[in-house]
């Protein structure tokens, strides 16, 4: 997508092949700071540390923290170091798990020699894959919009509510829950979207908010809390999320406050969409709640950063010394909560049936 007018992924390798540059996303949305990784460990912190986030992007730079290991390293001690090092970075989204196991798949039978070039090229084109899936989640998803926008006879703009960061920043580029969103406005359709800020770490207000601002989308900013009352009142057409995992029979885990939109939606009739590329999807779970939930470190809800008026950047803490915070990350959505899944596939019910119907070579 666009930053300042110009096409960017959110990663990409290096013109000598040798590192990969990142965006840091911890500096959004005051600063636009690319990061060179140039070992797996680097790969793995900027993962942990949330330089990178959101599940297909985690998955991508999973593989090329693969890749990294392979350029200096090509022995099997290598590759299992970089695979355990990379699964221990984030729990949660499955992506990470599915592009290791590929990778692995693909290098440990080769000789070590061969395996350099053959990491780097099966990395490069899981972020090719990504960008089309995304793509054409955005073109499923569009026909909902669309919709919704004949629903109401073309009359006016159709407010769509979005938690987290399920945009192209979460990717490698399109997004997942923002793509049918980008394609409605190139479309032509009048969209309008309502970003919970999503605390603590409020990659809403922080990166959603940047990102639909770069493309001109019209956007507002809300409270976490706000979401139930504006669906009460009418002013929100449907919700549209991401997911860091969901299991094969539905369920979906999403960043902390998802589950909480879903009973406000179901509660007021309002459509609630989980946008997803298949590797996203855990072929190997019944029940949502297996999903290990990473718990993240408190000060992340205790401080919080920001600019002051002269420009400057501050970290302050918002609770009383000696409270303590907890952290759980996500949580999940049963998939009765859940209208419609939208993969790259097409849009499917939350379920064994729906998820099959569209892939059923997975039905082994
Ligand atoms: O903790 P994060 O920022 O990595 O959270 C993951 C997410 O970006 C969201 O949960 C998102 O809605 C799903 S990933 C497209």
């Amino acid at each position: 997508m666009k930053v300042f007018g110009k096409p960017m992924r959110t990663i990409w390798p290096t013109a000598d092949g040798e590192a990969v540059e990142i965006i840091d996303q911890t500096k959004l949305p005051f600063d636009l700071e690319i990061v060179c990784l140039e070992t797996v460990d680097e790969a793995a912190k900027a993962i942990l540390d949330m330089l990178v986030r959101g599940a297909p992007l985690i998955g991508a730079t999973a593989a090329y923290g693969m890749a990294l290991a392979m350029k200096n390293d090509s022995s099997d001690a290598s590759l299992d170091y970089a695979y355990k090092t990379l699964f221990a970075s984030r729990p949660t989204a499955v992506n990470l798990r599915w592009a290791i196991d590929d990778l692995k798949a693909i290098l440990a039978p080769l000789p070590a020699d061969a395996r350099n070039k053959a990491a780097w090229d099966r990395a490069a084109k899981i972020c090719d894959e990504d960008v089309k899936m995304c793509s054409d989640i955005g073109e499923h998803g569009k026909e909902l919009i669309l919709q919704a926008y004949e629903n109401v006879g073309k009359t006016r703009t159709i407010n769509i509510l979005t938690h987290c960061n399920a945009g192209w920043l979460a990717t490698v580029d399109w997004g997942t829950a923002i793509a049918p969103i980008y394609k409605a406005h190139e479309a032509g359709i009048p969209v309008h979207v309502w970003v919970d800020e999503t605390r603590p770490r409020n990659q809403g207000a922080s990166l959603t908010a940047w990102e639909l601002n770069q493309h001109g989308i019209p956007h507002t900013v809300i409270a976490d809390n706000a979401g139930g009352h504006l669906m009460q009142h009418g002013q929100v057409d449907m919700c549209i999320v991401g997911t860091d995992r969901t299991t094969w029979t539905g369920d979906v885990c999403n960043k902390i406050g998802t589950y909480l939109k879903a009973l406000a939606a179901f509660d007021n009739d309002v459509p609630f969409y989980v946008a997803l590329p298949s590797p996203t999807i855990d072929w190997t779970l019944d029940e949502g709640r297996d999903i290990p939930i990473e718990e993240r470190d408190e000060i992340e809800l205790t401080e919080v950063r920001g600019k002051d008026a002269n420009g400057d950047l501050h970290t302050v803490r918002i609770v009383s010394e000696g409270s303590k915070g907890g952290n759980p990350a996500f949580d999940v959505t049963p998939r009765h909560l859940i209208s419609k899944l939208i993969t790259e596939r097409g849009v499917c019910e939350a379920s064994k049936d729906g998820l099959l119907a569209l892939f059923p070579e997975q039905a082994q």
